[in-house]
């Protein structure tokens, strides 16, 4: 609620993506749902594979998109939740175990449940970003989703530690207040895609949420609500684009739309007879324009997509959290539009796939309904609800921006 005129505090979200950085400004209504009143959206520059790789850039994307926003619904940011696709995220399982004396558990319970995973996160390479509880046990009972209330003698808690490189996180964090912006929290891509997309059955029952983006391909699994385990691969739709552009000669943005006009992500019978243009690179000519058939632009797309793919099932087939996933895929991003890719993902991973939409929301213009905004969207519900997690506060990071690399630690929610 803002202090001054009682209204509401306005919510703004910045997904700061490779390919394309969109600001979402919402007001939560009393109900508890969300009007969209302004957006911005702006083609990415100075963001690789989901990081900062150059900071003036990316501040006069963040810039351009956020003052759009602002201008469309009358408003002005003080703070921002943002979104980190790339910095390495990693996923940890750390289980802790505190006694608990028979006395019903409260906070300050979890508190030391929260010194304790502190202790062993301290072991642990990288900087956490969320630190999530995935299950509670009490004496030896399972699926225990909220201890607080309950007695018992010991209480195990097994967290999911994502984990992110320091330095992308502080260039981040830096990036957004140099646009004179306040950061509530980063929130880890996959993770507020998996809000926009997941049906709350699959988030419940095991899914693997894929966004494939411009520079990334995030993964995330989910399972009783919580994302158990995340992990991400530097490659997306601009690796295909320029396999494209290399392949063909052609120049970088022709390349872009072949792909989206006459891009598969599998042969058809069909592509073997059509003919489509390609203008050469350096060409102004019209004469200089080749013609090649839409198999040979298959077959560069093709591979790169099974490349990707592959990675995925690779890495989940490592986490060791392939099955707690189960068989059900939701696979968003923007590149996840291209035509056969669904079908190609399904056959790699051997897993039912449906193509994720984010959740309509009333102001939102049908344009920005597609896999693209699945974060931006996602970060909207992540900002009314948060996930129940402990917190680690990273330099820059809200009002607590003061504190350095690890700073404190508290249980959202308590
Ligand atoms: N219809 C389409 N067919 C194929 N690819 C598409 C289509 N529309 C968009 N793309 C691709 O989607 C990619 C951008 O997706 P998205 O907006 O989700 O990326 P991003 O969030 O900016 O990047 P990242 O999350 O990787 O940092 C681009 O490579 C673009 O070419
Ligand atoms: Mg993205």
């Amino acid at each position: 609620m803002d202090k001054k005129n009682g209204k509401p505090e306005l919510i703004g979200v910045i997904d700061i993506g490779s390919s394309k950085v969109a600001c979402l400004i919402a007001r939560p209504e009393v109900d508890g749902s969300l009007t969209v009143l302004g957006t911005g959206y702006q083609a990415s520059f100075g963001i690789r594979a989901g990081s900062v790789a150059n900071m003036d850039a990316a501040e006069s994307a963040i810039g351009a998109a956020v003052q759009a926003a602002e201008q469309a619904s009358g408003s002005t940011l003080r703070s921002v939740y943002v979104n980190l696709g790339g910095g390495q995220p990693n996923s940890a399982t750390v289980e802790v175990k505190v006694a608990t004396g028979g006395a019903a558990i409260e906070a300050p319970t979890l508190r030391r449940v929260a010194q304790q995973c502190k202790a062993a996160l301290a072991e642990i390479a990288g900087t956490p970003l969320h630190v999530i509880p995935t299950s509670y046990t009490l004496d030896g009972s399972r699926g225990i989703k909220d201890p607080r209330g309950m007695v018992g003698s010991e209480l195990t808690v097994q967290l999911n530690a994502v984990t992110v490189n320091g330095a992308a996180l502080r260039n981040l964090i830096s990036c957004v207040q140099r646009c004179h912006l306040d950061v509530s929290r980063v929130v880890l891509s996959v993770l507020a895609s998996g809000r926009a997309c997941l049906t709350p059955d699959e988030a419940d029952l095991g899914a693997t949420v894929i966004d494939m983006g411009g520079g990334t391909t995030s993964i995330g699994v989910f399972s009783e609500g919580e994302l158990v385990f995340a992990d991400s691969i530097p490659m997306g739709g601009i690796h295909v684009t320029n396999d494209i552009a290399r392949g063909l000669t052609t120049p970088t943005a022709h390349a872009e739309r072949m792909k989206i006009l006459f891009g598969h992500a599998m042969t058809t019978t069909t592509d073997k007879h059509e003919l489509i243009d390609v203008p050469q690179v350096g060409e102004d000519d019209v004469a200089m324009i080749a013609q090649v058939r839409r198999s040979l632009l298959t077959g560069i797309i093709q591979p790169r997509l099974e490349e990707i793919f592959e990675m995925v099932r690779a890495r989940l087939e490592h986490s060791g959290f392939d099955k707690v996933g189960g068989r059900r895929v939701v696979l968003t991003g923007g590149a996840s539009q291209m035509q056969g890719t669904r079908e190609l993902a399904q056959l790699i991973l051997d897993k039912q796939v449906r193509l994720g939409k984010p959740i309509a929301l009333p102001g939102l213009p049908e344009s920005q309904l597609t896999p693209a905004f699945s974060t931006a969207i996602g970060l909207l519900f992540y900002a009314t609800s948060p996930n129940t997690e402990f917190r680690v506060i990273a330099a820059g990071e809200g009002q607590k921006g003061l504190f350095n690399r690890i700073g404190e630690w508290f249980r959202e929610n308590v």
